[in-house]
């Protein structure tokens, strides 16, 4: 089994201007991934940009890998620009995963957290209350995979264009505060913007809820060696048991936290 393999290219469809799925043949065997660990990709032969970037498995299936991502900077811009037979370097699978639901579930997901998300969806089908934000309608990708895999659907988006208008953290709150279903006993798993992975916490802990979610800091090595994408998380001093915090690595103790954990600035 490698961890560090090189894999062929043999799809990188473009799903609207911002969107791509890249579909990937490893070249040599390789460890099956959980939902929510990550990969490290190469962007691009050349020198620049040098370092891989992270992203999440999107679907594992007949030896195929594939990631769903956005176009946002140099890293992405590099990798929309690969074409089918060519060949790129992989570090992964990387870091922790999601922890089994035991029955039903919630399902929070900010944009292109869907992506981390979805494999998820996937392998506990109809089991998640799904919710979906977006800034627009373009933004909401794999929609309707999402709406097929889930138990419902809750849609927002910042401009109206689909769903709710608004922040799908203000729908989840009123799902949860109206009585229509018994909320106590359901996880939370949430992938998304710091913001709404904060406001989620806070949303948690007023009503007793675990909420597992996926970090997606910014990351150098993506293997726990530079230290790069710390987040402060509390823990039990094993001595006296009283409470400390500590820096933890997202790419390698996370990247999925309980959101309980994490120290907020
Ligand atoms: C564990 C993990 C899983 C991820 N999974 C996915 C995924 O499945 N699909 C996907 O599209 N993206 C995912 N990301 C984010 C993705 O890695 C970044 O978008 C990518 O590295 C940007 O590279 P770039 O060179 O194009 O942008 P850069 O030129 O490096 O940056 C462009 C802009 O994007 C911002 N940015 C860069 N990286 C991040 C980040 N990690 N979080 C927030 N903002 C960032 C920068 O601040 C800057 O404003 C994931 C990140 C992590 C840590
Ligand atoms: S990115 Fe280097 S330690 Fe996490």
């Amino acid at each position: 089994m490698h961890r560090y393999f090189k894999a062929k290219i043999t799809g990188n469809t473009p799903l609207n201007e911002q969107f791509r799925l890249l579909t990937l043949i490893p070249l040599s065997e390789i460890e099956i991934p959980s939902p929510g660990q990550f990969y490290m990709l190469q962007a691009s032969s050349a020198l620049v940009p040098l370092l891989k970037r992270p992203f999440s498995i999107f679907e594992h299936q007949a030896g195929t890998l594939k990631f769903l991502y956005r176009i946002r900077g140099k890293g992405t811009s590099c990798l929309a620009g690969l074409g089918m037979d060519d060949t790129i370097n992989v570090i992964g699978p990387l870091g922790n995963s999601y922890p089994e639901p035991q029955e039903d579930f919630i399902a929070v997901a900010g944009g292109i957290g869907i992506a981390s998300l979805l494999p998820l969806l996937s392998r506990f089908k109809k089991k998640a209350y799904l919710f979906y934000g977006a800034r627009n309608s373009d933004e909401l990708v794999m929609l309707n995979e999402a709406k097929s895999l889930s138990k419902e659907v809750a849609i927002t988006t910042d401009d109206g264009s689909e769903g709710q208008k608004g922040l799908i953290t203000d729908v989840l709150r009123d799902f949860l505060n109206s009585s229509r279903i018994t909320y106590h006993a359901l996880q939370i798993y949430a992938c998304g913007p710091m913001p709404m992975i904060k406001e989620l916490s806070s949303i948690c802990m007023n009503k007793g809820l675990r909420c597992y979610a996926s970090f997606e800091e910014h990351m150098a090595c993506g293997v726990g060696a530079c230290h790069g994408c710390v987040i402060k998380v509390r823990r039990q001093n094993t001595e006296d048991r009283t409470q400390k915090w500590i820096y933890e690595r997202v790419c390698k103790e996370g990247p999925v936290f309980d959101v309980r954990e994490i120290v907020w600035e």
